[in-house]
């Protein structure tokens, strides 16, 4: 018998800011993850906390709380969607010194996490290239990434009531989760499909 519980996901928002952008698309993620069946949980940067990345501080005082605690909630995932904002064609400075601190932890938490990434941005691109910019260090550090992203352009004036104004929006965010979730569910569901196989063939 294979289990059927539902999938965890792990919902980073890169941004703190008071009426962020991508808050606000995190949650309205979060929503449609869960009306999708999935167990989301919704996290930001005051969850994981972290000074500045310096070799002397790490090898004085170790790994911060802040980057262990993110390391064990990759552990207790299925996968993760992360939602940045673009800073400067790249991803934020704080989000790159988070993934600098987590990498210092053996073996990488985030080997083998399946993620998924997203932005928002007032401007035309929607924060995409920000995005490009993160998958360098994700997939150097052995995240498998969703080959499709989600970038949300002119999304300051995007939402209404919380939610997205547009139906075309909403279903292209529905597709890329959808699309998300059934890569997400099959690996996790494989090990335990694959035993039951082996013990009806027997
Ligand atoms: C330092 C800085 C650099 C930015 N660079 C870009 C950029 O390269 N591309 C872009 O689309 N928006 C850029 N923006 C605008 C952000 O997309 C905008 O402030 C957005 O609302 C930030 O996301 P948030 O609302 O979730 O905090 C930049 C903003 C800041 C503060």
């Amino acid at each position: 018998m294979t289990s059927t519980r539902p999938l965890r996901l792990l919902v980073l928002c890169a941004s703190a800011r008071t009426g962020s952008v991508n808050r606000a698309l995190a949650e309205t993620a979060s929503r449609r993850l869960a009306a999708a069946g999935a167990e989301p949980r919704l996290t930001g940067p005051n969850d994981y906390q972290v000074p500045l990345y310096d070799a002397d501080l790490q090898e004085r005082e170790g790994v911060p709380h802040g980057a262990e605690r993110l390391a064990g909630h990759l552990r207790e995932h299925d996968g993760i969607v992360i939602v940045s904002p673009e800073y400067n064609y790249s991803m934020p400075g704080s989000l790159k010194n988070l993934v600098d601190w987590v990498s210092r932890i053996k073996p990488w938490p985030t080997a083998g996490v399946h993620g998924l990434l997203m932005s928002a941005s007032p401007s035309l691109v929607g924060g995409h290239r920000g995005l490009l910019s993160l998958r360098v260090p994700l997939e150097g550090l052995g995240m498998r990434l969703h080959p499709t992203m989600f970038s949300l352009a002119r999304a300051d004036r995007a939402f209404d009531g919380g939610d997205l104004a547009e139906q075309s929006e909403r279903d292209r965010l529905d597709a890329v989760l959808g699309d998300f979730l059934a890569v997400v569910e099959a690996v996790t569901r494989y090990p335990e499909a694959r035993a039951a196989m082996a013990a009806a063939d027997a």
